[in-house]
């Protein structure tokens, strides 16, 4: 695909690439850093249905799943169940901001090495684990190699790209997500058929293919020309350039890098950094676009699609199955994202991906609503039951090509160098602690609230499509380490970003506008 594109920001440099095969590939392999994030999700929803993973390490909740048929709404609720699922995200939001320092200092790929090797020993100790203690440890250990990963992999795809396709490669991290999370849910309804413990431990066991495969991935690969540079080796970051730009004219972009590098120098600190006034808009992007992301109540689906479906009365294969076309469809829909998101933009796909989540939300809550009322009571026919099934595809699809992709994407794009690491590490923490919350409390809340829950996420979801609307600036095509100029540009931060941060006077600024 070739290169050039037209900027709709005033000042905004044009810099023309094609695509070439060595930024392809190394794209390719950085994005394996988002399959272990993705067998995780998709793996703790399906080995928590398994009754012999149950009686092993939950006893009373397998008790009380065999016994209630009274409450629908509540025959999962366990604290001690999902704090199991959940744990890894708390693990991942410590081990995010440690992240960050290593992201900065040592470079990119060995933040995805670690977070390789961390979640290899996890998957080990999950795999053969003999008691609940060595289950707990062993997601800590996953949830600190998710948290390394999640910190780099996005940023070093982001770094890597050429500008004007730097969304399809970022995009290349949700698919592999997602790609994780179908592999596991297809090996769960294959491992829930073997008798006794075989099954989960196969299931939890088989984490080590994905850590080994970012392990090597990140020991093959380059790192960005931008941390070369941010660590001294100018030279090394020139070549690098030319070779995955494809051209040896590459003084413009390289330049922008060596400016952003000095002026990323004169900040000792970026987390203190990242709270001055100058920052604002990217700090608040980093809390809210996370925040937003697991508000849209995709976890819900993601972690408990098959205990949801049980839920509807679907028996336990026919759960599972159902989580796999779930999951099938949400990995489809992701391309129409990669394919779209660099010609369209990212505001496109966020609002109108806002508005479907929102009416097949409502929707599904009507439905179950009526179905079993708040009493949780009652029998869902084979249609209706089938219709909630495709409601939730609908949803599913909304979310795959707008806030999946872009809660990652955008976050990792938006921040200049010198507060991109912190910037990424807050994304990831506050990211990991709302999945933690969802993951805690869905239950809980699905006992409680009921049909009315799917309501309330559905009110997070027209609350962030305007925030979208209002707040987010069209960041497609921009070169990264020009970003600035897009933040001065718009009608609220313009305010907050000083005229030296972009290069040029307030009132240039104003004469390329018109
Ligand atoms: C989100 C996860 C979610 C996954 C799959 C990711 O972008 O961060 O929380 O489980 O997409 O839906």
């Amino acid at each position: 695909m070739a290169g050039g594109f037209v900027s709709q920001t005033p000042g905004v440099r044009n810099y023309n690439y094609k695509l070439t095969p060595k930024v392809f590939v190394t794209c390719f392999i950085g994005a394996f850093g988002g399959l272990i994030f993705g067998y995780d999700l998709g793996i703790s929803g399906g080995v928590t249905q398994m009754e012999p993973f149950l009686e092993e390490f939950f006893p009373y909740v397998y008790k009380k799943m065999k016994n209630a048929h009274e409450n629908e709404y509540c025959r999962f609720d366990s604290q001690l169940l999902t704090l199991f699922t959940s744990s890894l995200y708390l693990a991942a939001l410590v081990s995010s901001l440690f992240a960050s320092t290593i992201t900065r200092v040592f470079g990119r790929k060995w933040s995805m090495f670690l977070g390789g090797f961390t979640f290899f020993i996890g998957s080990a100790f999950n795999g053969f684990a003999q008691n609940i203690a060595m289950l707990l440890i062993g997601r800590i250990l996953l949830g600190f190699g998710v948290g390394f990963a999640n910190q780099s992999v996005p940023v070093y795809l982001s770094e890597m790209a050429p500008p004007n396709l730097r969304g399809a490669f970022n995009n290349g991290f949700q698919v592999a997500i997602i790609f994780g999370i179908v592999v596991a849910t297809i090996i769960n309804y294959f491992t829930a058929q073997l008798k006794g413990n075989i099954g989960w431990r196969i299931s939890l066991g088989l984490a080590c293919v994905p850590a080994m495969m970012i392990m090597m991935g990140a020991l093959i690969l380059p790192d960005t020309p931008n941390s070369l540079i941010e660590r001294g080796f100018t030279e090394d970051a020139k070549k690098m350039l030319q070779s995955i730009r494809g051209t040896s004219e590459v003084d413009e972009e390289f330049q922008d890098l060596i400016d952003a590098s000095e002026e990323s120098k004169q900040v000792k600190h970026p987390w203190k950094n990242i709270m001055l006034p100058r920052y604002r808009p990217q700090l608040i992007m980093t809390c809210f676009i996370p925040f937003f992301q697991q508000l849209t109540g995709i976890n819900v689906i993601t972690f408990y699609a098959p205990v949801l479906f049980q839920t509807l009365g679907f028996g336990s294969k026919a759960s599972l199955l159902s989580a796999m076309v779930t999951g099938i469809i949400e990995l489809l829909c992701t391309f129409v994202s990669v394919f779209t998101v660099d010609r369209f933009g990212r505001r496109v796909l966020f609002l109108q991906g806002g508005i479907q989540m929102l009416i097949s939300q409502i929707a599904i809550g009507v439905m179950i609503g009526v179905k079993f009322g708040t009493v949780g009571t009652g029998n869902i026919g084979k249609t209706d039951a089938n219709l909630i099934v495709a409601l939730i595809c609908i949803y599913v699809a909304g979310f795959a090509w707008s806030w999946g992709p872009l809660g990652w994407l955008v976050p990792s794009e938006i921040s200049p160098l010198e507060i991109r690491s912190a910037a990424q590490a807050i994304n990831v923490a506050v990211n990991m602690f709302f999945t933690f919350l969802v993951a805690q409390l869905f239950l809980t809340m699905l006992c409680h609230m009921k049909f009315g829950l799917f309501f309330f996420f559905a009110v997070f979801v027209f609350i962030m499509t305007i925030f979208i609307y209002l707040m987010l600036p069209e960041t497609k095509n921009v070169p990264i380490e020009e970003m600035n100029r897009v933040w001065k540009a718009h009608w609220f931060w313009g305010r907050f970003i000083p005229d030296e941060a972009v290069g040029v006077s307030a009132a240039e600024m104003q004469q390329k506008s018109v």
